[in-house]
């Protein structure tokens, strides 16, 4: 923080108040406002948060600009090329990279918690064969806060990193159950000689039937994947994590609201939007300017699914590199003809909308759902479970971020305010008068 102020004036009373400038360690300077109703009786009015700062966070910074993204100071191509998720996941959570044995312990510790309490695996039962996965997540995370509520002591450190292990724990095992249940399958359980991904990889894909060994390519790749998805500063679905913790809400509720904010497809929700979009295109066989013709006309509300970012005004450093996967991955797996025309697809489709003047303007770029849906579907997971893995890797974004604000003593309940613009001081009119 310093001690630079900015003095905010009141054209039409002369009145003045001047307020904070905070300096952050890189990014844009940041007004505190908090004072200003007090001084001027007016709120300040900012709907999408486009120019506000909910929080003070030390977790992730992004230049949308410059189309960076660093975890805690590491650079995301750093972290891609060098680390795995369980280390990005210490690294968000201890402000720092492990030694090898805290590594160890933090793999180990997070392998014996990715069971699920029997009940729990009962409460798929009530879901119908065809609900949507996401559906389904939502309401078992939020379900797991019927299991550990009564002990958990949200203002102890120790209970919040437990919290943090159930969660990056179980979320794999949570997501595959709903796969398999959706699609008639016997549940697996994991199994604790396997590595995350292909714990989860096992969990979705073998039968009891026969031996399964999960692709150690698929594996690495949704490694990879996962950790580009892990955190991303106050996102939609992280600020609601932050608001609904605000409240001193049970954790595991909090994450569960994340995770419905995560599936609209104008957040996480793209991903699987955007192979939907492709497979249409495909099918259609119209040239492609026709789609981004249609993502220009203000009366269609055809969108580019994959394209656009509030932040980056660039290229979203996490496309380049998912799109690079996304490369190797089709051609390790000698991908199928539908999966490479829609690998082609994307490619022309990116081509010309970066050459047209609409989405050059506006700075449109593809962003990180763009190629992750085409990458899934080379790993055979089905359309509706794309969200479903964002969510798995976000979950180490929302409870450090949940814990970075239970840990802060200034913290309070987010409570907004309004520009009120509705009927004043009516009078009730007796159902026989009216
Ligand atoms: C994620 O916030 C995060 O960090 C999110 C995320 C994370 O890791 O948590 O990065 C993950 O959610 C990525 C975004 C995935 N969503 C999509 O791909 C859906 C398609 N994109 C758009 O809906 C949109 O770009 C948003 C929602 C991503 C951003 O919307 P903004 O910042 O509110 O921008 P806007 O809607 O005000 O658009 C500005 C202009 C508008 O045109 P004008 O009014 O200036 O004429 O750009 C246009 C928009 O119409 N525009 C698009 C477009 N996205 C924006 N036009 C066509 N196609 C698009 N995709």
């Amino acid at each position: 923080m310093s001690d630079e102020t900015v003095t905010i004036r009141d054209n039409s009373t002369g009145k003045e108040v001047t307020v904070p400038l905070y300096t952050p360690t890189a990014g844009p300077k940041v007004i505190d406002i908090g004072s200003v109703y007090k001084e001027l009786g007016y709120f300040t009015y900012d709907p999408g948060f486009m120019s506000t700062a909910s929080c003070s966070s030390a977790i992730t910074f992004l230049d949308g600009g410059e189309g960076v993204l660093q975890y805690r100071g590491y650079p995301i191509e750093q972290l891609a090329e060098n680390s795995s998720y369980l280390e990005v996941c210490y690294l968000l959570l201890n402000d720092r990279l492990p030694q090898k044995d805290e590594l160890d312990d933090f793999i180990n510790t997070v392998t014996r918690h990715t069971m699920l309490h029997e009940a729990m695996i009962r409460f798929y039962q009530g879901f119908r064969r065809d609900a949507h996965p996401m559906a389904i997540m939502v309401g078992c995370v939020g379900a797991l806060s019927a299991f550990y509520h009564d002990h958990m002591d949200i203002h102890n450190p120790e209970h919040r990193m437990i919290t943090a292990f159930r969660l990056i724990a179980k979320m794999p095992t949570i997501a595959a159950l709903s796969y398999r249940h959706a699609n008639g399958k016997p549940f697996v359980y994991p199994r604790n000689a396997l590595n995350y991904t292909e714990n989860f990889l096992h969990m979705m894909f073998s039968m009891p039937t026969e031996e399964y060994t999960p692709n150690p390519l698929l594996a690495k790749a949704l490694d990879l994947i996962m950790i580009l998805h892990a955190d991303h500063e106050q996102n939609a679905s992280t600020s609601t994590v932050r608001l609904a913790g605000s409240s001193d809400a049970n954790p595991f509720a909090a994450v569960a609201s994340g995770i419905a904010a995560l599936w609209g497809p104008a957040h996480g929700g793209a991903n699987e939007a955007v192979v939907r979009m492709l497979i249409d295109i495909n099918r259609s066989g119209k040239p492609l300017q026709d789609f981004v013709d249609r993502a220009k006309d203000k009366n269609d509300p055809f969108r580019l699914m994959g394209f656009g970012h509030r932040v980056y005004k660039n290229y979203d450093p996490r496309a380049k590199l998912i799109r690079e996967i996304c490369h190797q991955l089709l051609n390790d797996m000698e991908a199928t003809d539908e999966q490479q025309k829609l690998l082609d697809t994307a490619m022309a489709l990116e081509k010309v909308a970066l050459e047209d003047e609409y989405f050059v303007e506006r700075n449109l770029y593809p962003n990180v759902d763009f190629y992750s849906g085409i990458i899934f579907l080379a790993m055979g997971i089905p359309m509706n479970m794309f969200t479903v893995i964002f969510a798995m890797a976000r979950t180490i974004g929302w409870i450090t971020q949940w814990s970075e604000m239970m840990s802060d003593e200034t913290s309070k309940i987010g409570r907004p305010r309004q520009l009120y613009n509705g009927a004043i001081d009516l009078k009730y009119v007796p159902i026989d008068q009216r």
